[in-house]
Formats: structure tokens, sequence, C-alpha cells
């Protein structure tokens, strides 16, 4: 199940595991690269907490010079259920404006959160806003015309934790992606 077991009672099925997981952000590392030119000036945004994990990762598979920055937005309370009301609660550092943004999200599920941001962050001015995430959920999509241009794994519509992904704030630590038992979150 992977080097940490104190969930394994939890966890139904595994989803994705901690290789495969790690084959595909090297691919997605290697993806990203060839998009930008060398000499271009990126920001990856980190979007604080589900993408932790997946932006230590990746970014050591980036071979460009990025900067890092983080930004925290809230649509969940503790339910399962995006609420379509984003909080922004920490906003970002650095001044997007004429520089290409990289925005690294765990999951994009109805897209409402994302949408949001990138509403947000487009009025900033930056030269280019991309998209990387490690998880779609495209069956669950209310915003149609937000897409991801990387992505990681499809997933079907079943709530995931682990490798950064949480329920109740917990789980985020598993090295590998998986299903919850119902009776813990229903
Ligand atoms: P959206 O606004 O519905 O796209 O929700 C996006 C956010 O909800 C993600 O950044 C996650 O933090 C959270 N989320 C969506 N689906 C899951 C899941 O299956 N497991 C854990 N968190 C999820
Ligand atoms: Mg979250």
């Amino acid at each position: 199940m992977g080097k940490n077991t104190v969930f394994a009672d939890d966890i139904k099925e595994v989803v994705i595991d901690e290789e495969d997981l790690q084959e595909r952000i090297t691919e997605l590392g290697k993806e990203i690269t060839d998009s930008y030119s060398d000499d271009d000036d990126i920001v990856m945004l980190c979007i604080l907490r589900g993408a932790v994990l997946f932006m230590a990762d990746l970014a050591r598979e980036i071979d460009l010079p990025v900067v890092f920055d983080f930004m925290d937005v809230s649509s969940y309370g503790a339910s399962t259920e995006s609420s379509g009301v984003v909080r922004i609660i920490k906003d970002m550092e650095e001044n997007i404006e004429g520089r290409h943004l990289l925005i690294v999200e765990d999951i994009i599920d109805t897209g409402r959160t994302l949408k949001h941001v990138v509403d947000m962050l487009e009025t900033r001015n930056p030269k280019s806003i991309k998209i990387v995430t490690l998880l779609d959920k495209p069956d669950r999509r209310v915003q149609k015309e937000l897409d991801a241009d990387f992505n990681g794994f499809e997933i079907p519509d079943k709530f995931v934790v682990g490798y950064g992904l949480d329920f109740a704030e917990k789980y985020r630590n598993l090295s590998f992606i998986g299903v919850l038992k119902e009776k813990l979150y229903i």
C-alpha cells in the first residue's frame, strides 16, 4: 500500500500507487519543460493545501528556472462537495504582470474553485496562464470551459485522498491516491 500504513484500515482501494504517480509526474515535468522557452520567466503557483506534495515533486522534474508562490483558497467545509463559494484565505506574493503563470492544482472536480482563481489572476495581466492538475474528474465538471493544459490522471467520480488530498484535513501524507471506505464520510 505504500510506506505509511497508519491509515491502511481506512482505505478501500488504491487508485494510483506511488510508482505510477512518480512516473507520470516525471512525464508531466518534461511536457511542461518543452512547452516553454529556456529564458521564460515562470511563476509556479501552488494552490494550498492539496497541491503541496505534487508541486514539490513536479518542480524537480521541470528543467527551467521557476519561482515558487502559494495561494490558499477554500471552497469546502468539511463536506465532500464544492460549495461554489470560493474564499481567498492567502493571496500570492509575486507580481505576475508580464510573466508566465503556471497554476499547480491537486484535482479539478466541479471546476468552480479554479475558475474563480483563474478569473481573478487574469485581471493581473500575466503573459500566459497554464494549469497543471494531478487529477481530473471530468464527469463532475460544471465549468465546461475550464480545462487543464496538463493533466496527470483522469479518475472516475469517487472521493479520493492521499498524496496531498484530504478528507477533513486527514490522509494528506499518504504516498498514493486511494478511495476511503464509505462509512468514514457518509
Ligand atoms: P472544485 O471546485 O469542485 O473543482 O473542487 C476543487 C477542490 O476540491 C480541490 O482543489 C480539492 O481541494 C477538493 N476536492 C475535490 N475533489 C476531491 C477529492 O476527491 N478528494 C479530496 N479533495 C477533493
Ligand atoms: Mg482541498
